[in-house]
Order: structure tokens, then C-alpha cells, then sequence
């Protein structure tokens, strides 16, 4: 296949280049116009008008669609929340309508999403078909408005996947290499009451699902790519501390993280028991479903 890919060099796409390249598809970059530009097949694109450089982009099969500002990038002032929320909904929006005015607009869409959108649900089990959140939070409109962003494909033939991804774990990047210095020190420890529920996926295993969902056309609509096995933020702390053999006795209050973080801090006490139900329907096998075993392969 010939496929595309928007925010191809952030810590997703950098992984799932080759991977791709390596099972012999032909990978496009659609690069933003203000953006460096990358080496290789490249066609730019303009998030903010949806604008894309027709005759170098070609005919695609597939889409993936990853870009969107990091919401881990800083702390969220008013720019900062405009461009995340910009970055998603609007963009993803004006990306599926020139998407849908090709001559022949791709068979398949992989877009971005988060578990961010299901909000703080304490222990509440989620999977695919649970109700969405109907409290104002930030990522949980943000995310939704992601998803509803690629309406204009409805009426083609592209099989549209919202892929609600959750924090994924890797030494090179992402919430896992944020946290190894604090842990590595020793002052790593659980946050708030440690409660609440983390939601995770190895970067190996979130690429291997990519390559899984381009091939089996029974998946579309939202999918979670999240390990079986969600844990506690206690049994988190707990885990990477044991990987790490360090000791984890320092927990972060509440109100220490509001002071840190600002509105950032409620992503980090947000619970979200997530269930990949349609990966696992589908026969999708994690190499990965242990957290121990997780971090271990990820830090190696
Ligand atoms: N990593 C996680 O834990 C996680 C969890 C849930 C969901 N996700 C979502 O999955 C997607 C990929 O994740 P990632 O970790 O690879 O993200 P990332 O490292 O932050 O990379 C995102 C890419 O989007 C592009 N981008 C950055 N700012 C942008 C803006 N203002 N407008 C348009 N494009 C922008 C950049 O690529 P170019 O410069 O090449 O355009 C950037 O490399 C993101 O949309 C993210 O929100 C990630």
C-alpha cells in the first residue's frame, strides 16, 4: 500500500515509519509547510487549510493520521489549549475534506484519538461502547471533537478507524522517558492517592496494532489500543520503581501537582480502566500485556 502519514516524526510515527516500510508498504509524509522537511517521500500540508500538495502525495491507499500539538508540552495557558484543541477537531476536519474530494479518497483512515475522551471514570470498566463522557473536561471535548472532525469521509468508502490510544510507554519518548529521571533519583512516587487507573500500551505493541487494523477490515469506528491489563497509578508507581529498583515512598499530592502542572495536573489523576475489546475480538495477541514485563521490554 501506498500510505500517508501526518505527524510523522513525533514519538509515534518515528517507530511506525519503518515498521511499515519493513512489512513493504510505501510510506508519504504530509509535512506541515512551516516544518523542516524530512528526507525522502514527502508531500506538505497545511493543517490550517487542510491544503495538500496534490501531485506529491499521489494516490493513497491509507491514511494515518497522528498530528496534533503535545498536551504534555507545557503547561496549558490559553494559546497552549487553543493549539491542542485547534490541532485536532478543526484540522482533522479540514484533512477528511480534502481527503473526500479526491478522485479516489483512501480505503482506510487511522486516526488518532485518546482515552482521554472517556474523562475521569473512577473504576468504571470502559471499552469501545461506552458512553462518553458528558462533563465539560478539556481532553474529553478535545478528543471528541478529534473523532467527529472526520465526518466528511462518512459517505465515501474509507474505513475510518479512531484509534483511542492510551499513554503509551517507551524509553524514547512520551510520559515513560518523562518519568525515569524523578525515578531513577528516587523521589518517583504515586500520584495523589494512586488510585486511579492508568491505561497503557507498549509503542512496540500500539505500531503492531497499526499494522494489525491495516489489514483486518472488520475493525473501524473507535478502537482502543490499550493493554489488557490497565493498573492502578499505585501499581504503576510500584512496577517501574521494582524495574528501576528504586524506591518509590515519596507519593506527589493533589495540590503539589496542581501547583507543578495547573490544569495539566487533572490528565494525571484522570482514571480511565480502559479494555481493548476490539483489538482482542479481532485476534489481535499483545506481545506485551504484563506491566512488569512491559516496562522491562521498554527500558531495555
Ligand atoms: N504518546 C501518547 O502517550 C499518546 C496517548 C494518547 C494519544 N496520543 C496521540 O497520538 C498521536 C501521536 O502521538 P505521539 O506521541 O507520536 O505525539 P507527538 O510525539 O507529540 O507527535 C505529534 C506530531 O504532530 C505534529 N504536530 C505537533 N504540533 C502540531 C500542531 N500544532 N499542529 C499539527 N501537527 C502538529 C508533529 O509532527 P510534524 O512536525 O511531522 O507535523 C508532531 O511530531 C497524537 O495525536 C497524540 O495526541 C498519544
Amino acid at each position: 500500500m501506498r500510505i500517508a502519514i501526518t505527524g510523522s516524526t513525533g514519538l509515534v510515527g518515528t517507530a511506525l515509519i519503518p515498521a511499515l516500510q519493513n512489512d513493504g508498504h510505501q510510506v508519504v509524509r504530509l509535512v506541515r509547510s512551516s516544518g523542516n522537511a524530512p528526507e525522502g517521500d514527502i508531500a506538505r500540508w497545511q493543517p490550517d487549510s487542510g491544503t495538500i500538495d496534490l501531485a506529491a502525495l499521489g494516490a493513497v491507499d491509507a491514511v494515518i493520521h497522528l498530528a496534533g500539538e503535545n498536551v504534555a508540552g507545557g503547561r496549558w495557558t490559553k494559546a497552549r489549549k487553543q493549539r491542542i484543541a485547534h490541532s485536532r477537531g478543526p484540522a482533522t476536519e479540514r484533512l477528511c475534506q480534502t481527503l473526500a474530494g479526491l478522485q479516489t479518497p483512501p480505503k482506510i483512515l487511522i486516526s488518532a484519538s485518546a482515552t482521554g475522551i472517556y474523562g475521569d471514570r473512577d473504576n468504571e470498566e470502559l471499552h469501545e461502547a461506552s458512553a462518553l463522557d458528558s462533563r465539560d473536561d478539556f481532553l474529553a471535548t478535545v478528543a471528541k471533537q478529534w473523532e467527529l472532525g472526520t465526518e466528511p469521509l462518512a459517505n465515501s468508502n474509507t474505513r475510518i478507524v479512531h484509534l483511542r490510544i492510551g499513554i503509551v510507554l517507551d524509553r524514547s519518548g512520551g510520559a515513560l522517558a518523562r518519568m525515569l529521571l524523578p525515578f531513577r533519583l528516587g523521589i518517583g512516587g504515586r500520584l495523589g492517592s494512586g488510585n486511579h487507573w492508568v491505561s497503557w500500551i507498549t509503542l512496540h505493541d500500539l505500531v503492531r496494532a497499526m499494522q494489525y487494523i491495516l489489514k483486518d477490515a472488520s475493525l473501524h469506528g473507535p478502537v482502543l489500543a490499550v493493554a489488557p491489563t490497565p493498573v492502578s497509578n499505585r501499581e504503576f508507581t510500584r512496577t517501574l520503581g521494582k524495574v528501576l529498583r528504586r524506591p518509590t515512598i515519596l507519593p506527589m499530592p493533589r495540590f503539589a501537582l496542581r501547583l507543578l502542572f495547573g490544569e495539566f495536573a487533572n490528565v494525571l489523576l484522570a482514571s480511565q480502566r480502559a479494555r481493548p475489546h476490539r483489538l482482542l475480538e479481532a485476534g489481535f495477541e499483545f506481545d506485551h500485556a504484563n506491566l512488569e514485563y512491559a516496562l522491562r521490554a521498554s527500558l531495555e
